[in-house]
């Protein structure tokens, strides 16, 4: 079984190119089953989500190309089936995105109900809400969800949250539906407002993205397009956090820092230097860790996805840290593998307290989700001795090249078939 082996590492030097975002490259090219002409998508990441999604688009009758190391060309010309099936639904929740598109462009969208994972029971409920609002009809049959429709009427819809997911999904079927589709209450993540761009450079009809109300004019058809997917602000904030926990002076590049407002006050915060320029951020970090407390909110507010990373963090922070995580009802599965390592943490309810300044010791432990098993890196890269993670799977799902590009700023890092 594949492993990664890491060893305490300091003073971590260099640069890094984050690569494009994982969570906006998956919704866009969900959206290339809009077109009938090629979408040219450039600044692709290499990672397993995304190969799934590609094979998706093929089973549905996409045509997908690589162009070149990080760019694909895809023609959704004709689309031969409806159905998703179960096998790629069950290894990518992200794959249920083919649901709006489907049904927008076919009026039948067959999708297996994605199951929850780790980090908690994920439902859909407002993806099929916002589906009958537009005028589908939705059964569930064995396992799957059906939507028909003669065709989509577009209406008020409100979100009762902010469902990144679910806004992406009726942004897509409110596309080719007829009239206007008002979402409020709409999630505001950079990652939405990449997907409407990209729509929009299709001849979309979308304004307010990246607002809590987002205006979508039904259009008749969409024309081909190029598009360069946003920077991934997630693996950004990783490796800023991997400077700051190392001793580290790391220049990140191919950043949007506006993007990462709430990740760089919180690390300022806790005593590291962070130097903002137009595509890069420059971290250093401070000479001691100050206790910070955390709450992860929707966007603008701090990002659930960078709460595991941080959590292994203040294992160096003098005093009490408190991170409150109120997206999901089950992400702290991290808690118990670093407390194998000498975490001092108590969750109570949606709060974790951590006694600060616990020195970590290596241990062998396992990733439980994608940025779990990126804090469980950098636990391991603070930690004394050896530290052994296995079901690395998850990492490769949101890090492509994670460990050439640590021992690029001198981790001492890694894999063991
Ligand atoms: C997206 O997931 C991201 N994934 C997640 O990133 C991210 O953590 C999440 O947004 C929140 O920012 C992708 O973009 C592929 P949600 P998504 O719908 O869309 C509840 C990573 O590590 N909810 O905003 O599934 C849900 O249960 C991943 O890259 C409903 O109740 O997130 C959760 O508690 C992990 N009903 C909350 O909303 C619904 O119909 C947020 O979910 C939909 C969601």
């Amino acid at each position: 079984m594949e492993k990664i082996i890491v060893k305490k590492s300091t003073g971590l030097k260099g640069n890094i190119r984050v690569d494009g975002s994982k969570n906006s490259i998956l919704p866009i090219l969900a959206a290339t089953l809009l077109c009938k002409e090629e979408c040219i998508i450039h600044d692709i990441p290499d990672l397993q989500d995304v190969k799934i999604m590609c094979r998706l688009l093929e089973e549905l009758g996409a045509k997908v190309e690589k162009l070149g190391t990080d760019s694909l060309k895809v023609r959704a010309d004709n689309i031969k089936t409806c159905e998703a099936p179960y096998e790629l639904i069950s290894k990518m929740r992200a794959s249920f995105l083919v649901m709006g598109p489907l049904l927008t462009r076919c009026h039948d969208a067959k999708v297996y109900m994605p199951g929850g994972c780790a980090i908690g029971a994920r439902p859909i409920d407002l993806h099929l809400k916002g589906f009958k609002y537009l005028g589908s009809d939705v059964k569930s049959e064995s396992g799957y969800v059906h939507a028909t429709a003669e065709k989509l009427i577009g209406r008020d819809i409100y979100l009762d949250f902010p469902s990144v997911g679910a806004t992406e999904n009726l942004i897509m079927a409110a596309t080719l539906a007829e009239g206007e589709t008002v979402i409020e209450n709409a999630a505001e993540e950079p990652e939405i407002v990449d997907l409407a761009n990209f729509i929009n450079s299709m001849g979309g009809n979308i304004i307010g993205a990246g607002t809590k109300t987002i205006r979508i004019k039904g259009v008749e058809k969409l024309h081909k397009t190029e598009h360069t997917v946003i920077p991934d602000r997630i693996e950004a904030g990783t490796y800023m956090v991997v400077a700051a926990a190392t001793g580290g002076d790391v220049m990140i590049e191919n950043v949007v820092p506006s993007h990462l407002q709430p990740v760089i006050a919180k690390l300022r915060e806790s005593g590291a230097a962070v130097e903002e320029y137009d595509d890069k951020i420059r971290i250093k970090a401070g000479d001691t860790v100050k206790a910070l407390d955390i709450k992860t909110l929707p966007y603008p507010g701090f990002p659930t996805d960078m709460q595991a990373q941080f959590m292994a963090f203040l294992s160096k922070a003098e005093g009490t840290s408190i991170i409150n995580e109120t997206i999901f009802e089950n992400r702290f599965m991290h808690v118990n593998e670093m407390s194998k390592m000498g975490l001092s943490v108590k969750v109570e309810g949606s709060s974790a307290i951590l006694k600060g300044s616990s020195p970590l010791s290596g241990a062998k432990v396992k990733a439980t989700d994608l940025r779990a098993g990126a804090a469980l890196i950098i636990a391991g890269l603070i930690a004394e001795g050896e530290t052994e993670i296995t079901e690395v799977y998850h990492i490769k799902r949101g890090y492509s090249n994670i460990i050439e590009k640590l021992k690029s700023l001198g981790a001492n890092i890694r894999y063991e078939k």
